[in-house]
């Protein structure tokens, strides 16, 4: 069983969501939730499934490569970026060649980059009055959104939609689109 560990900072309702999914599934497990920060709100329902947590300093994070260590001598297969904002170090990314994914809530190459996530996006996708929007599934490499894509998946906006309504609508999508593709993540790992 493929053993993924989960980066999140934010309000880790997709990590929950993969959480969720992983309890019915054979082909991975959630055996490390990452964090950045100390009182992120996920740190709290993994102690509560169990799962072991660990939060990042970023001197460490950045300036060694203790952490790339940590998670291979934790027996992490792959790693999964769900709402973690910090730039991915080269020494992480070379020691989880292809084993990194992030999701990304546009149609990339469409909004993203520096300083494109969260409510930027959506706000930005609805200046510029976008019929349709979606979700971006991609491998990391140390570019901010710019590695392979692996998924994307699409929701219309209507005329009326604010911005707080067009993220509803994606983060519709995230929970749905995100959990299985870890899933396939976990599949096509298993067949090399
Ligand atoms: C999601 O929109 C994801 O696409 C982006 O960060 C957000 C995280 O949301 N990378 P949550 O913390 O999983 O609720």
């Amino acid at each position: 069983m493929l053993k993924v560990a989960i980066f999140a900072s934010g309000r880790g309702s997709n990590a929950l969501k993969i959480i969720e999914h992983s309890a019915s599934k054979t082909t991975f497990e959630v055996a490390l939730i990452v964090s950045n920060k100390s009182e992120a709100p996920i740190l709290l329902e993994a102690h509560a499934a169990g799962i072991p947590t660990l939060i990042l300093e970023k001197e460490r994070f950045y300036k060694t490569t203790e952490y790339s260590r940590l998670l291979k001598a934790r027996g992490i297969d792959a790693i999964v970026l769900a709402g973690f904002l910090w730039l991915i170090p080269i020494h992480l990314i070379q020691s989880f060649e292809g084993k990194i994914i992030n999701i990304h809530p546009s149609l990339l190459p469409k909004y993203g980059g520096k300083g494109m996530y969260g409510s930027h996006i959506h706000e930005a996708v609805s200046r510029a009055k976008e019929r349709r929007t979606g979700i971006t599934i991609h491998y990391v490499n140390e570019e901010y959104d710019k590695g392979k894509i692996i998924l994307q998946a699409c929701t219309q906006i209507d005329e009326h939609d604010t911005p707080a309504i067009i993220a509803q609508k994606v983060l519709r999508l995230e929970h749905y689109y995100f959990p299985r593709a870890v899933e396939g993540l976990a599949y096509h790992l298993a067949q090399l």
